[in-house]
């Protein structure tokens, strides 16, 4: 017990977070609030977790591997498979015509073939599968395919796909006010579009199933996959079976980030449907290379805007055009491309307004969700508009913000009629502002600048506002089942999946303050279709606001039996039964008893009391139609801003970040430790995005960045060299979410835009004139450098 008091302590001293007396007196070790650490951590960093490929393989295992497509666009006339089936150690090959079900893994429409149906639509493209004795012999055998195209014209930009009218889904236009008498009635106007690159997950666990076939065709498949129940259904589709007849269990994945919210089905359908064919266990690990080029990224946009204003920046009327690159098919592109919408007001009242967005169906990989799902793109393009106007106007970047938060009465609803409640961006901006020596740095730098002919610096403040909830009402909703055992241990399973996120930690942290028992005492247990069906994908950041809710709600229905049982047991009213720090209290005329939570289980056992439970929830008060893109879609929304500072050398482009500053709002963290990591590497991932993350396709639609020799997350010693983070200090939720707490798994990645406009800054310091830099993202050295140039030319 000494031992789990010092943890306890230690847990809150790691994060300079002072327990309240309440927590002193009755926390178990791992309660709610505490800074346990991730429940994996030790077996992270010894390399002990169990990752899909290091599941012991089952006897007679056959490795697959996965022919691609070689065109953009083309009619295959002939598939000649010979010379990789007579290859050495090749058990059996695969293709569309093989598939004895659906031959779709499309998450939303059926658009997604598992393997190409005669038609190519992307360089990449699966076409055919291998499955041999060894993962080299099966992609060895690939290369030896001789397949036939009849090329078709291919459709590679966003450009040309909005001229040639081609969308995967219909254009969607939201409008409030009149934007166009707005923008022509104000006193000042300005137009200008930018272009914004996509981004790749890089998840370091690359994408991997492996199906198991048991009795009567029934599989099992372990997949790396946020959303283990589509990959169930869609296999059970595949193989031509139902729902019952597949079971998918995921314990961790090596990362996500999106790219494994719908794309995992693709891999484990290939999987599923070798299995069924040969009857023996099959895996496919897709490497590196392949798994960017088969898999879908983070949509790319082309932004168009027009904008009216007054002299203080004041934004009286803006009209937006967004188009995305979707490539060739829907997948998730719907709801990612409504959030866009959703999100073009970032923290700012847009009175009038029209959103046009154009979803586009180019012959490139279909691109999917990646952590804030279409929400950043909409966020970045506000800010660059806000930019704009300063700059024009030659006023403060900030003070032009400031003038266009959303306030209070009207000035305080969204352009899709939510009523904003909970709004804490003034307050976080004014605190920021103060610690982070906001406008004494604004003065060092232009001095800094005056001065410095080659290098310049930067700095820029950017809120974040980003709406909790799917906006596909009906996916909030998660299920959880509790067993606790005779002896006080307890099984805890929920419909949520682990991406390194502490999701499991967090609802373990949430069963163990219900219980009053110690975290220690409950066994985390793998994502399992056979355990809770029909969970939502884990995304949208509401993996703990949902499953949190699901598992207290399971451990409540337990903990109601036992106070009911031992109330009758001991003679003494149900309100003397009390948990506390792994023990019952029975107070009372016949109390004063103390027994502990196992000695509690094994009376209650004894006494035939049911000590399993489910346990279910559904997000309250969100309502929203699609057709008119109105109502109350989130639940609440999360909130931040940083400050960050940059350094640009503009004779290379070159460029460091040099000091960030964050404060962000996690309402009253389950975590605070995890929740730190959640902000941090956000952050830095959103950095990347903006800065060095770069996907090219060839004239061809070939992806030529498809490996860490190309393509540039950033490394260690990328992150900010001095790097300040805080959470907004003992802030309840206003909704009443788990312990009030606040989803922060992607709202922390738009922060980084705050990089982003530091770099624009410091260009916006070269030349003479008072110019708009038109920096594009991502702001790559060449990207930075065509801007200075630019406006060296223009000064
Ligand atoms: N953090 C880690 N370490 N790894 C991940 O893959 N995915 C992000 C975010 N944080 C991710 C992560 C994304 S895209 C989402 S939607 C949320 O975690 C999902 O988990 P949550 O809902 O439990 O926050
Ligand atoms: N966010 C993330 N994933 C999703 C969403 C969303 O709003 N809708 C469907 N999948
Ligand atoms: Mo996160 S993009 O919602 O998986």
């Amino acid at each position: 017990m000494l031992k789990l008091l010092a943890k306890k302590v230690r847990g809150y001293i790691h994060m300079g977070v002072e327990p309240t007396k309440r927590q002193q007196d009755h926390a178990v070790v791992g309660a709610v609030g505490m800074s346990v650490p991730h429940d994996s951590s030790e077996l992270h960093v010894t390399g002990k977790a169990t990752y899909t490929d290091d599941i012991v393989e089952p006897q007679g295992l056959l490795h697959v591997a996965v022919g691609m497509s070689s065109r953009p666009h083309a009619k295959i006339t002939n598939i000649d498979l010979q010379a990789v089936l007579a290859a050495p150690g090749v058990v059996a090959v695969m293709t569309a015509d093989d598939i004895p079900g659906e031959n779709n893994f499309g998450p939303v429409i059926a658009d997604d073939p598992i393997l190409a149906p005669g038609l190519v639509e992307y360089v990449g493209q699966a076409v055919f599968a291998v499955a041999a004795l060894t993962v080299n012999e099966a992609r060895k055998a690939v290369q030896l395919a001789n397949i036939e195209y009849e090329d078709l014209e291919a459709i590679l930009e966003p450009r040309e796909a909005i001229e040639k009218k081609s969308f995967v889904l219909p254009s969607e236009t939201l409008e409030r006010g009149d934007c166009r008498k707005a923008i022509g009635d104000a006193e000042h106007r300005l137009k200008g579009n930018v272009s914004l690159g996509g981004q790749d997950q890089f998840y370091l666990e690359g994408q991997i199933a492996m199906a198991e076939p048991a009795e009567d065709g029934d599989l099992v498949v372990y997949s790396s996959t946020q959303h283990p129940g589509e990959v169930q259904h869609r296999i059970a589709g595949a193989i031509g079976k139902q729902s019952k007849d597949v079971i998918v269990e995921c314990r961790r994945m090596g990362g996500a980030f999106g790219g494994k919210e719908s794309q995992p089905a693709l891999i484990a359908c290939i999987v599923g449907l070798m299995a069924n064919k040969t009857g023996r266990a099959c895996k496919l690990r897709l490497d590196r290379d392949v798994d960017m080029i088969m898999t879908g990224k983070r949509h790319d946009f082309i932004i168009g805007y027009e904008v009216g204003f007054d002299s203080n920046g004041k934004i009286e009327g803006i009209d937006f055009m967004f188009a995305s690159r979707c490539g060739m098919s829907a997948d998730l592109s719907g709801a990612i491309n409504d959030r866009t919408m959703f999100h073009c007001d970032n923290a700012y009242f847009l009175e009038n307004v029209r959103i046009v967005s154009h979803r586009c169906k180019t012959n490139t990989v279909s691109n999917t969700a990646f952590r804030g799902f279409g929400g950043p793109q909409g966020m970045f393009a506000i800010e660059y508009v806000i930019d704009d106007i300063a700059r024009y106007l030659d006023k403060d970047v900030l003070e032009v913000r400031r003038c266009n938060f959303y306030g209070t009465d009207e000035r305080n609803t969204t352009h899709y009629q939510q009523k904003i409640k909970d709004n804490v961006i003034a307050e976080i901006v004014d605190d920021l502002v103060d610690t982070a020596d906001y406008r004494q740095r604004v003065e060092e730098i232009r001095e800094f600048n005056q001065n410095s002919e080659v290098l310049k610096r930067g700095i820029a403040l950017t809120p974040v506002k980003f709406g909790i909830s799917f906006t596909a009402t009906h996916l909030n909703q998660a299920g959880a089942l509790l067993h606790v055992y005779a002896d006080g241990t307890v099984h805890l399973n929920h419909g949520g999946t682990e991406m390194g996120q502490g999701l499991f930690t967090k609802v373990a942290q949430v069963v163990a303050s219900e219980l009053q028992i110690d975290i220690d005492q409950i066994k985390i247990t793998a994502a399992d279709t056979s355990k809770v069906p029909n969970a939502s994908a884990t995304a949208a950041s509401a993996g703990s606001d949902l499953n949190g809710k699901a598992a207290q709600a399971a451990a409540r229905k337990i903990k109601k039996r036992l106070i009911r049982f031992a109330a009758k047991h001991f003679a003494v009213s149900k309100k003397d039964v009390q948990f506390r720090n792994n023990e019952v209290h029975i107070a009372g005329e016949n109390g004063g008893k103390c027994i502990t939570f196992a000695e509690m289980t094994h009376l209650a056992w004894l006494a035939r009391i049911s000590l399993s439970a489910t346990g279910f929830y559904r997000t309250p008060k969100i309502h929203y139609d699609r057709a008119t893109f109105s109502g109350r879609p989130f639940y609440y929304f999360a909130y931040g801003a940083a400050v960050s500072e940059v350094i640009v050398d503009t004779l290379t482009g070159e460029n460091r970040l040099l000091r960030v500053d964050i404060l962000h709002d996690c309402g009253q963290s389950l975590n605070p430790a995890i929740d730190m990591g959640q902000i941090e590497g956000g952050f830095v991932q959103g950095a990347g995005w903006l800065t060095s993350e770069e996907l090219f396709w060839d004239k061809d639609g070939a992806l030529r960045t498809h490996a860490p020799s190309t393509y540039k997350i950033p490394a260690c010693s990328d992150r900010p060299l001095d790097f300040r983070v805080r959470m907004l200090e003992s802030t309840a939720n206003r909704a009443k979410t788990i312990y009030r707490s606040k989803a922060v798994g992607e709202p922390p990645l738009m922060l980084a835009l705050s990089v982003f406009h530091a770099i624009r800054d410091a260009i916006a310091s070269v030349g003479k004139q008072r110019r708009i830099p038109r920096l594009q993202a991502p702001a790559t050295p060449e990207s930075i450098l065509k801007a200075v140039m630019q406006q060296q030319a223009e000064s």
